[in-house]
């Protein structure tokens, strides 16, 4: 639909984004629009990335796009020609966090009438987040979601070159693009998609909607990214899935699972592998048996949990039970006795009862894990529990998340305090923000190390002994 003002305006519905199909996904190349090379030139961009990995890796795509059209990066908003907010939707706060910047923002453009003002990412994917943008932001320029960031050169073109304003949020399933330049952050580590969207339909959860069906990417493809990262220099990927376990499930020619991935993984010359999200009901006995043949399988997993108590479990459609999940903690830990597990728990779930807040508390105490992501439930438009009743008094929320964290953070400072005198492998990730003569990195088990050494380390696996174990990170030197 067009209309007199807009030469792209495509809205967003929640009721089409619902929707899943079995047709296969369709998969294309793509091009460079190399007429569009020099409409960057001269010109600067800023991105703020909120949210996920997953939203990181897209960053990167933006990023290597707009490169590839002349643009070059600046760090101050002041100094940008455009400015892209790539955003996320997964609870209100984080919503309220990107209203309040692109108010914040508007300033910049009566200082640079020229700059473009952006908004991307998983917030346009919301009916109601196009609606208050075209409402009350009348000065935001361009508005596109996760399903077209391709398209980022044509939606550029008409907002440089015609002055429009430009609306395009497409609310479908969603393809596999690949070969999208990448402009990464990092120069030894990166993140590698290995499939998009999600089929869980997690009641309390909008990313089904705002990211489209689950799809893979074919193993050839990831493996051919990882190798060239390897022979790039590049020490450690990532592996990026909504729930990496059902990687393969939609493939219709072959049979190759997660597990069939890891495997062959394990003869790439990389370094460190690490994968995120895990679901518990899908992690399979078989993935956890080649994660057990270690190499550069790192000895991590992410696996949400979300709640002790079976009855919230049912609620929010995780489809395991408290007991199933403990199975396959002792799975884990029967196959590979020193893993690291993290989780992710949400409080104030409607109708959780004390007893069931108390469940999720000796949940996290039986299993041990050695750090997590805890969150209040936010209602989340157009997602089935935004239509429950939200019975949990504010307070007692807020009450059960301290209660919570206490008991998380025990749980770090455990899985710190294991390493004390032992001598671990550190990936160099650079200087300290505070001290340049302190180096930080990360172990096999993701554990943040910050020891005193030169900064050429930058980048290498180094031996550090642990001298001491604090709640957030672990202290050593170098031998
Ligand atoms: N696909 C991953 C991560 C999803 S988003 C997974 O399944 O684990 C990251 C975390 O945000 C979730 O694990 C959940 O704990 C939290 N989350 C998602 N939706 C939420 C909501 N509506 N309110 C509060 N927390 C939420
Ligand atoms: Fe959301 Fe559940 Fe999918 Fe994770 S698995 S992205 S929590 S719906
Ligand atoms: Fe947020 Fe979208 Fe990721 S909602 S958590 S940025 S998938």
């Amino acid at each position: 639909m067009n209309n007199l003002y807009d030469k792209y305006f495509n809205k967003p519905s929640i009721r089409d984004a619902r929707k899943r199909r079995s047709t296969d996904t369709p998969r294309f190349s793509y091009q460079p629009q190399s007429h569009l090379g020099a409409l960057g030139a001269g010109k600067t961009y800023l991105i703020q990335t909120y949210g996920c990995q997953g939203n990181e890796a897209d960053t990167e795509t933006m990023q290597g796009i707009l490169h590839e059209m002349g643009f070059s990066p600046v760090h101050e908003p002041s100094k940008a020609d455009l400015i892209v907010l790539n955003t996320c939707a997964i609870r209100a706060n984080a919503e309220n966090r990107v209203f309040g910047e692109i108010g914040r923002l508007k300033q910049f453009k009566r200082h640079n009438p020229d700059l473009l003002l952006a908004v991307a990412g998983c917030m346009p994917q919301e009916e109601s987040v196009v609606e208050k943008l075209l409402k009350s932001y009348p000065y935001v320029d361009l508005i596109f979601g996760t399903h077209n960031i391709h398209k980022l050169p044509y939606y550029l073109e008409s907002a440089i070159l015609s002055k429009e304003r430009v609306i395009e949020v497409f609310s479908e399933e969603g393809a596999i693009i690949e070969n999208l330049p990448k402009a990464r952050d990092h120069a030894y580590k990166a993140w590698v998609n290995i499939m998009y969207g999600c089929d869980e339909f997690c009641t309390y959860c909008i990313v089904p909607y705002t990211r489209g069906k689950e799809r893979s990417r074919a193993p050839e493809d990831v493996l051919e990214e990882i190798r060239a990262l390897a022979s790039e220099g590049y020490r450690e990927v990532t592996l990026l899935g909504q729930n990496v376990n059902a990687y393969g499930r939609d493939f219709n020619d072959r049979d190759y699972t997660f597990a069939h991935l890891l495997a062959d993984l394990r003869d790439v010359p990389i370094d460190r592998v690490r994968f995120t999200t895990s679901h518990p009901k899908d992690l399979d006995e078989a993935t956890i048996l080649v994660l057990a043949q270690g190499g550069n399988l790192m000895p991590h997993i992410h696996l949400p949990v979300q709640s002790g108590s079976d009855a919230v479990l049912k609620k929010m459609n995780r489809h395991y039970t408290r007991e199933v999940f403990l199975q396959c903690v002792d799975t884990i830990r029967t196959h590979i006795p020193d893993a690291s597990l993290t989780t992710d728990l949400i409080v104030g779930f409607p109708t959780e009862t004390d007893a069931d807040f108390e469940a999720t508390l000796d949940l996290v105490k039986t299993v041990g894990f050695e750090g997590a992501f805890t969150f209040i439930f936010s209602p989340r438009d157009g997602t089935p529990a935004a239509q429950y009743v939200d019975d949990v008094p504010a307070e007692v929320k807020k009450t059960r998340l301290q209660t919570l964290n206490q008991a998380i953070n025990a749980g770090y400072l455990a899985g710190h305090k294991r390493f004390e005198g032992q001598t671990v492998k550190v990936l160099v990730d650079g200087q300290s923000k505070s001290d340049p003569t302190i180096l930080a990195g990360y172990t096999p088990h993701n554990k943040l190390v910050n020891f005193s050494g030169l900064a050429e380390l930058k980048g290498q696996i180094v031996d550090v002994k642990i001298t001491e174990a604090k709640t957030w990170f672990l202290k050593g030197t170098v031998i």
